[in-house]
């Protein structure tokens, strides 16, 4: 353990070092449920608050000024580097991304280009910069990308999906095109996550949001491959959270594509998917985030239940078990995170 390690509850976690307490942060924690964010987001598209540095280090700082968090992450989307990869979308209102041409095949591939994430998205790496000046001595910093499958899936879909059925026709009846677009996506984020690395991250999130609609089967055939290509890629002096919903048949595999610490959503419990995992790596969750949306009571027994579940076996991150929801009472968030703190003291 380094210095910064033992100073920072959450990167001891991340490496499963005994720390005074559990640290929590929450997915999607800068965002539409604060009132500061909102206000914001009245002047500014979603897209021009990621693009300019200055104000999306004032988001990412947001929930970090009100709740007592241990680790911030860093505002800005998992599609930011597709725009210099050539593909082509926007945030259409209240309808989340919609891609002008979703890919069809090889040629499509082809197209796409390698990035130079320091020249081409600077914002993204200086809005780092100024966040890590802020924080230091305070909390670590956290950066992300999305996963190879569920960036490809946002590509071949052109937006959201119910049922993944463009994404899996293509892996199923096109191998070749499968495997170069997810090659290039990997090379893609080996060079982003290193990027943001070398501006000042201290840990890392992979999210593989929608693997979940995989049986363990494909993962294995299909996914696996890359996702272990992009973690064996990266600088290892920083942890990284490998995080998937729906995964309860995928842990194993998602453990074995690597990752120090594997993140949970809630349709499991967190003792025996940590148990499956040999205890190996270090857990994150496992709140469900309409818990936040009940009463302070209800939010309080979820926590213990959650910690008495891990019984203070060091490595567990507190966190939900997927973004925060755009209604939940800010004060909620207040109450969950002190509870934390508090129940998981020692
Ligand atoms: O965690 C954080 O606070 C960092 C910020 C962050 C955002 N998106 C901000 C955001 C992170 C880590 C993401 C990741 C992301 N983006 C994922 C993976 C996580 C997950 O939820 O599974 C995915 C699938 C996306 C793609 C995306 N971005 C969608 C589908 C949408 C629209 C749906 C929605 O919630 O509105 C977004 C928009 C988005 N990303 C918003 C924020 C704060 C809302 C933008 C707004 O203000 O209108």
């Amino acid at each position: 353990m380094n210095e910064t390690e033992k100073q920072y509850p959450f990167l001891g976690a991340c490496r499963r070092q005994l720390t005074n307490y559990t640290p929590i942060w929450l997915m999607r924690q800068a965002g539409r449920y604060m009132r500061e964010y909102r206000a914001l987001r009245k002047k500014y598209s979603f897209l021009g608050m990621c693009k300019n540095p200055e104000l999306a280090a004032q988001v990412t700082l947001q929930p970090i000024e009100k709740f007592g968090l241990d680790a911030a992450i860093i505002f800005s989307d998992i599609l930011i580097p597709l725009e210099p990869m050539g593909v082509e979308f926007e945030f259409a209102r209240g309808e989340g991304p919609v891609f002008h041409h979703p890919l069809q095949g090889m040629k499509d591939v082809e197209k796409l280009r390698v990035i130079e994430p320091e020249e081409e998205l600077s914002f993204l790496m200086r809005a780092i910069q100024i966040v890590r000046k802020e924080l230091e001595g305070k909390i670590p910093l956290i950066g992300f990308s999305g996963a190879p499958f569920t960036l490809a899936s946002y590509i071949i879909e052109g937006g959201h999906s119910k049922n993944y059925i463009l994404t899996k026709s293509l892996m199923y009846q096109d191998r070749s095109t499968w495997d170069a677009l997810m090659e290039k996506i990997s090379e893609m984020l080996i060079r982003y996550l290193n990027a943001q690395i070398q501006s000042g991250v201290q840990a890392l999130q992979l999210f593989d949001s929608w693997v979940g609609c995989l049986s363990p089967r494909d993962y294995e055939e299909y996914i696996l491959p890359y996702s272990q290509k992009v973690i064996k890629g990266i600088d290892k002096k920083v942890p990284l959270i490998h995080f998937a919903t729906s995964s309860s048949t995928l842990l194993e595999l998602m453990n074995q594509a690597g990752g120090d610490v594997i993140g949970i959503d809630w349709r499991m419990n967190i003792r025996e998917a940590w148990e499956r995992l040999d205890y190996g790596v270090a857990i994150q969750g496992n709140l469900d985030p309409v818990i936040l949306l009940a009463s302070v009571d209800l939010i309080e027994k979820e926590v213990k239940r959650i910690l008495n579940s891990v019984g203070g076996r060091p490595g567990h991150i507190f966190n939900l078990g997927h973004g925060i929801l755009p209604n939940t009472p800010p004060d909620h968030v207040a109450a969950l995170v002190e509870m934390v703190h508090q129940y998981s003291s020692r």
